[in-house]
C-alpha cells in the first residue's frame, strides 16, 4: 500500500521552521512520506504563530479554506500544532469541526498517537508542558533542500523564555527555559558535519541565555551544560564546519566572553541579530527588556572592536502604549547610531495575557503606521549604504538556489549573513549547495550583487 502523504504548512520564527523540520522526521518514523505539494497529502498540519495578532488571524483564515479541501477527499485529516495551538489549546477543536487535532510546542513526539486516534474519529488536543530534556529527543532532521546537498542546519540548544517582556507572548506558548546538553548538541553537530552540512544556525528563544540557571546555581556540571560562550568554542573546533551562527540573544545575557569569542572563534560568523526592540529608555522599562540604550550601544562597540566587520541586524516595535514623538526619534537615533545593518520592524499588537496588553496610552493605528514607514525608509537608506559600502570587496557565497530575479543569476549568503544574487558567467554551473568566491559589484537595499571570482564553481563548499 502506498504510505500516506503529509504537507506542512510552517509560520513564524526559525524555531518553527525547524520544528517543522524534526516534525517530518516524526512523521517519517511513522510511516507517512512528505510531499510539497498538499493536493496530494492525506495529512495536512499547519504550525501557527502568535506574535502577532495578524499571525494568528492567519490560522483562522486557513482553516476557513481548509474545509474544501478536506471535501475534496474523504479521511484527509488536519493538525494543528505551534504557538497558537499552545495558547487556544483544545478550544481549537470546539471553534472548528475540520480540526483533527492540535498539539503543543512540547509534543511533537505525540503526533502519531494523535494522528492514530484521529484517524479512528477521536479528535484530542495535547498541549501539555514537557519540563524535561527528553523533549529533546527527536529523530534528526533530514529534510534535504530542492535539488542539492544539504549544507545549512539549525540546531535546537535551549529552548522556552523566562523574560516575560510585557508585550510578547512566547513564554506562555513555549514554556520555561530548558537547556539541551552540550554533549547532545555536540554530537548533533559533529554528526551534521560528518554529512556535509557546512552551517549550522543555534536555536533558542533567548539562544545566549543557554545555561545559565544550571550555571547560576552551580550545577552545570551535573546538567551538562555550560555558559553559551563555551559551547560556542567547542563547536568551533569540530572539523568540517565552516560557519556558525546563532538566533536570536538577548542583550542582557551578552557578556564578555561572548563578545570575546567574536574575535577569537575562526568559524563564527561576524553577523549578530540582536533585537533592540526601542531607542527610549522609559519604553524599554515599561516593555520589561531590563537594558537601556547605553547598555544596547556598549555590546554593539564592544562587538566592532572585537570584530571590526561584524554586521549587526535587529527587531523593533513601533507604536507600544505611551510611546511618543519623542521615543520613537531616539528609535531612529539609536538605528543610526548603532550602525544597524538591517532590521525587522513591526506595530506592537496586543497579545491575550501580557502585561502590556493592561496598559493605557495606545498609538492610534495611523500613527504607528506613519512611524513604521519612517524607520523602515530610514532602514532601507542605511542598508544601501552599507551594501554599497561592500562593492569592491571579495565574498565567499553559500549558494541557495536560482535567484529570485530569475536570469542567469544563483543566491546565496555571505559570511555576514547578506545576500548575494551571483550573475553566472556563460558555461559557468554552479547551483544550491555550492560555495562561490565573488567580488561584490553592485549593491541595492536588499541584497548585493557579485561577480564569479574565478570561471567555474568550487566544489568545496567552505
Ligand atoms: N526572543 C527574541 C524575539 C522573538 S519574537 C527577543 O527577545 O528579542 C520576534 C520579534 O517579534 C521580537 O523581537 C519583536 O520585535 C516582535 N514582537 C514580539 N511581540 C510582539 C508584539 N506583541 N507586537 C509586535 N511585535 C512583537
Ligand atoms: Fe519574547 Fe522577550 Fe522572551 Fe524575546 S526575550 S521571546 S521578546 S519575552
Ligand atoms: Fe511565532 Fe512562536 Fe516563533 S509565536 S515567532 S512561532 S516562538
Amino acid at each position: 500500500m502506498d504510505r500516506r502523504r503529509f504537507a506542512i504548512r510552517t509560520y513564524g520564527c526559525q524555531m518553527n521552521v525547524h520544528d517543522s523540520e524534526k516534525l517530518s522526521a516524526v512523521l517519517d518514523g511513522a510511516g507517512l512520506s512528505p510531499t510539497p505539494d498538499e493536493s496530494q497529502a492525506d495529512l495536512l498540519v499547519i504550525n501557527t504563530c502568535s506574535i502577532r495578532d495578524k499571525a494568528e488571524h492567519q490560522l483562522y483564515s486557513d482553516l476557513g479554506k481548509l474545509r474544501q479541501w478536506k471535501a475534496e477527499r474523504p479521511g484527509r485529516l488536519v493538525g494543528v500544532g505551534g504557538c497558537v495551538a499552545q495558547q487556544v489549546g483544545d478550544r481549537l477543536l470546539g471553534r472548528f469541526p475540520q480540526v483533527d487535532f492540535v498539539f503543543g510546542t512540547h509534543n511533537l513526539r505525540r503526533v502519531p498517537a494523535l494522528l492514530r486516534d484521529a484517524a479512528a474519529g477521536r479528535r484530542a488536543a495535547w498541549i501539555d508542558e514537557d519540563a524535561t530534556r527528553g523533549r529533546f529527543d527527536l529523530p534528526l532532521a533530514r529534510v534535504e533542500p530542492a535539488g542539492g546537498p544539504r549544507r545549512r542546519a539549525f540546531v535546537t540548544v535551549m529552548e522556552g523564555c523566562d523574560m516575560f517582556c510585557s508585550f510578547c507572548i512566547v513564554p506562555s506558548t513555549r514554556g520555561r527555559e530548558i537547556s539541551r546538553t552540550a554533549r547532545d548538541i555536540e554530537a548533533e553537530v559533529r554528526a551534521l558535519a560528518d554529512a556535509g552540512v557546512v552551517e549550522i544556525t543555534l536555536l533558542g528563544q533567548t539562544v545566549n541565555a543557554y545555561g545559565r540557571h544550571d550555571v547560576r546555581r552551580g550545577r552545570a556540571e551535573d546538567a551538562g551544560t555550560m555558559p553559551f560562550a563555551e559551547l560556542l568554542a567547542r563547536l568551533d573546533a569540530i572539523p568540517g564546519l565552516e560557519r556558525i551562527r546563532y538566533t536570536s540573544p538577548h542583550p542582557l545575557f551578552f557578556d564578555e566572553a561572548l563578545i570575546r569569542a567574536h574575535g577569537e572563534l575562526e568559524r563564527l560568523c561576524p553577523q549578530v541579530h540582536l533585537p533592540v526592540q526601542s531607542g527610549s529608555d522609559r519604553i524599554l522599562e515599561a516593555m520589561r527588556r531590563r537594558y537601556d540604550r547605553r547598555r544596547y550601544l556598549g555590546i554593539v562597540e564592544a562587538l566592532r572592536t572585537a570584530r571590526p566587520d561584524v554586521a549587526i541586524t535587529s527587531d523593533l516595535i513601533v507604536g507600544f502604549p505611551g510611546e511618543t514623538e519623542e521615543d520613537f526619534e531616539q528609535t531612529l537615533d539609536l538605528v543610526r547610531e548603532a550602525g544597524l545593518v538591517d532590521s525587522f520592524s513591526f506595530k506592537y499588537s496586543a497579545r491575550p495575557g501580557t502585561a502590556a496588553a493592561g496598559l493605557g496610552g495606545e498609538v492610534p493605528p495611523e500613527v504607528a503606521q506613519d512611524r513604521l514607514e519612517r524607520l523602515q525608509s530610514q532602514q532601507r537608506e542605511q542598508t544601501l549604504a552599507y551594501h554599497a559600502s561592500r562593492v569592491g570587496e571579495r565574498a565567499r557565497v553559500l549558494l541557495d538556489g536560482a535567484s529570485r530575479r530569475g536570469g542567469g543569476q544563483v543566491m546565496g549568503r555571505d559570511r555576514h549573513n547578506r545576500v548575494v544574487n551571483v550573475d553566472l558567467t556563460p558555461g559557468t554551473t554552479a547551483g544550491p549547495g555550492d560555495a562561490l568566491d565573488v567580488v561584490i559589484v553592485g549593491a541595492t537595499p536588499h541584497s548585493l550583487l557579485g561577480r564569479p571570482l574565478a570561471a567555474g564553481n568550487s566544489p568545496d563548499p567552505r
